[in-house]
Order: C-alpha cells, then structure tokens, then sequence
C-alpha cells in the first residue's frame, strides 16, 4: 500500500517514521527546503531519528515531494497541515484547502482520505469533503475519515504507538479501513460514532488544557497578593488523592495548539449560537500573563525598566523543543521594549529567531526564565544577572511567580 502524507511538519514527519515500518510512503509538503533536507535524511522534527528517515530511504519506502503527481499513485492519503489562526483571530482554512486541492487535482482513483489537523467538528464532512470534489476533474467516490494527532513533541513516555487514537469515518467502509491503517502502528485505537465527536474531543482535550492553565495563572496572582506560595499550595492541594489535577502557572501559553485550538472550538460554538464564555476569558488571562510578568519585574526593579539590559531566558513555548509558535516570550519581550529595556534572549535550542541570534547566558542588569531546557544549567541561569526572575517553578533561590 501507497501512503501519501500532506505536510511533513511534526504531525506527518512523525506519522511518516512509524508508517514507514508497514507502507511505502510518499511525504508531500510545499516547502522545497524541506523537502530537500528529509529526502537528503535529515529529519528536522524532534522524535524522529535521522536514522530512521535513512533506514526508509534505503528501503525505498520513503521519499518526500513537492510534486502533487507524486501522491497520484497513492491508496491512503493523510492531511496534517497547519490550521493556525488568521490576523483577526479566527480559524485559517487556507492550508487544508490547499491540501485538499493537492487531493483533488492528482488523485483520480477512489482513495482513503485520514484528516489528522485538528479543525472544528464538521470540517471532515462539510469542508474537507466538498473541498476534494471542487478540485476533482471528475466525480470520484472518496472515502473519509478523521483521527485527530494527539501526539506531544519532545516527549518520551507517550507517542504514536502507545497514545490511544481516535478516529471515525463517515461511512462504515471509511472507519473500518481507518482501523486497519492505524492498528498497524497504533496499540490501542478508540472508535467514536461519528467525526465530529472525534474533532470536538481533541478540541476538548486542548480547551481543558487551556482553561486549567488560565485558572493557575490567575491563581499564581492570587497567592502572590496573598504573599504565599503558588507552588506550595498546589503541591497541598495535590495531595488529594482524587478530583483534582495539578497545573503550574507560567508566562503564557505557545505552541500550535492549546494557545490556537480553542478558538476553533469557540468559532463553531458562536456560528450554533452556543456560549464559549471560558474559552474567550481564558485566552485573556493567558496572554495578560506576560504583562503580570513583567508588571512584577519592574516592580522589583525600581519601578523602571528603562536603559536595563533584560535576558529571556528560553524562547522555545515550552522545554526541549525549538518550537516557537506563540510562544510567551514573544509577549514578554514586547512588553519589555515597550518599557525601554534593552533585550536579549537565550537559547541554544532555537539558536536563531526573528532574525536575533541566541545571546550569552551572561552579563545582564536582570533575566526572566519563560522556558527551562534540561540543557541549560540551573547555575548558570542564576549567574547570569544580579536579579532573575523564574516563571517556570524550576530555579530555587530566585525571584518568581
Ligand atoms: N505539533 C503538534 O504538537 C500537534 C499535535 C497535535 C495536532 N497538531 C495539529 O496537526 C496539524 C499539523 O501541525 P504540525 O505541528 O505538524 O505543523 P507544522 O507546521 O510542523 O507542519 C506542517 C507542514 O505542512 C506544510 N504545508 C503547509 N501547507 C501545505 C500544503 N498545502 N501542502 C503540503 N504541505 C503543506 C508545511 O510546509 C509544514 O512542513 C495542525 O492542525 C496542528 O494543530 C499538531
């Protein structure tokens, strides 16, 4: 069987190494440079092995294109674009349209087709779908299916095989053969009654994530004002042993998803005319974190910031990734030059962002850890500055949330 996979970012790359064991793979992605770099086996997604890339080259079960003739050829095609926020805010269909258009237009025989980027429930059936046909020359009788990516980069207890995976189609013969696919690589596979639960469950999961995250941040203000520690009182609070889940406050929220999925959840709550008050309220408690910050970081500082050399250290949104959409240091940077701080950022795993390239660790009036690599050394971080304050729970000794 020809698998062919639209977009090799971290969801496809990571879908094409596990795939690659049981299929010839075919990885399509518009971006020449990558492309390049994964057929030349380099991979450059955490959790994939360069070696592994090789391993199906050398097989010949795997090689990626920016041709869409290429994919003409496939039996099951997998979607894992990026589905992103446009400028005002709002879901960016772009990137799946063009996918689906990629579909359309070169695949000709009926196929199966996996959407695996995480969208509003209805767009497996009332977008990706229509989206094919529109683009077809012809009428071609496609089967559909959903099994939204769960996975979480740069982990190391779960991934691919042993996350269990949802998935449905929309007819019995597009869920069934889904099974198939996926058992190949997945352990545990948890069929649900139609697509949409399956999208809205994945947006849950992130929507969770996001409302917890905003309720610890908030709560990190209400301890501080109360001079107690967030830390302590949630270690307290964690130790009983049911009904309760423990978050840890920090600079913001980044990352493709949970800063990004809620807002489809609450898009397509607006369009039924249903409320999405947590949503809206927890994404303005997560960005106004960075303000917070450094609100309380000049409050420290002789009420002005002014002239001060500031260190971010750790861009990435969150440890061990070099991954910096939405990340919260971009807020916080903002804030800080908004205030006439002369800033600075460290951090050796993104290495270069925003035309910036990653400063010493060294020789500034204050630093703000916004995100703590293992690689970077707790000592290290202390030295780097007469004042530092940690937003990420990890450095004893200094100032913080
Ligand atoms: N990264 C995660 O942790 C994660 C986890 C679960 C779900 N998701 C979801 O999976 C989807 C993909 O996310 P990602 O993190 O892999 O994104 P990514 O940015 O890492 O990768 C997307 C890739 O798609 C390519 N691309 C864009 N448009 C294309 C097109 N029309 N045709 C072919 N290639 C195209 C890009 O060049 C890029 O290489 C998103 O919907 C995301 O929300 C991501």
């Amino acid at each position: 069987m020809k698998v062919a996979i639209i977009g090799q970012g971290y969801v496809g790359l990571t879908i094409s190494a596990f795939a690659g064991e049981f299929f010839e793979v075919v990885g399509f992605d518009n971006n020449q440079r990558i492309v390049d770099q994964l057929n030349a086996g380099v991979s450059h997604i955490e959790g994939v092995e360069s070696s592994t890339l090789q391993k199906w080259i050398k097989a010949g079960r795997y090689q990626a294109t920016t041709h869409g003739g290429d994919i003409s050829s496939a039996n099951l095609v997998v979607i894992a674009v990026p589905t992103p926020l446009s400028d005002d805010r709002q879901p960016d269909m772009k990137y799946i349209e063009a996918a689906c258009k990629t579909i359309g237009e070169n695949i000709k025989a009926p196929v199966l087709v996996i959407n695996e980027s995480t969208s509003y429930p209805g767009t497996l059936r009332n977008f990706i779908k229509p989206a094919i046909e529109k683009y077809s020359a012809s009428v071609v009788e496609h089967l559909y299916a959903i099994s939204p990516e769960r996975v979480d980069p740069g982990r190391g207890d779960y991934n691919q095989k042993n996350t269990p995976r949802l998935y449905a189609g929309l007819t019995t013969e597009a869920t069934e053969k889904t099974r198939e696919f996926y058992s190949r690589f997945c352990d545990e596979l948890v069929e649900v009654s139609s697509p949409e639960v399956a999208e809205a469950a994945k947006l849950f999961e992130n929507t969770f994530r996001q409302v917890n995250i905003a309720l610890v941040n908030e709560f990190a203000q209400i301890t501080n004002a109360l001079g107690i520690s967030v830390y302590e009182t949630l270690d307290a609070a964690n130790t009983k042993p049911y009904g309760f889940m423990k978050f840890t406050p920090s600079a913001g929220v980044g990352g493709h998803c949970i800063p990004v999925d809620p807002t489809y959840l609450a898009a397509v709550a607006d369009q039924h005319g249903a409320p999405a008050t947590f949503i809206r309220r927890a994404n303005d408690v997560n960005l106004e974190m960075s303000k917070y910050v450094v609100d309380r970081v000049q409050a420290d500082n002789g009420a002005s910031l002014l002239g001060k050399s500031v260190l971010v250290v750790g861009v990435a949104y969150k440890p061990n990734v070099a991954d910096v959409r939405e990340t919260a240091a971009e807020l916080v940077i903002a804030h800080l030059r908004k205030r006439g701080a002369v800033v600075s950022w460290h951090d050796d795993v993104v290495g270069s962002w925003h035309g910036e390239k990653s400063a010493p660790l060294s020789g500034a009036d204050i630093a703000i850890v916004v995100t703590k690599h293992d690689s970077v050394d707790e000592k290290s971080i202390v030295a780097s500055a007469p004042y530092v304050f940690d937003t990420t729970g990890k450095i004893k000794g200094v100032k913080g949330l």
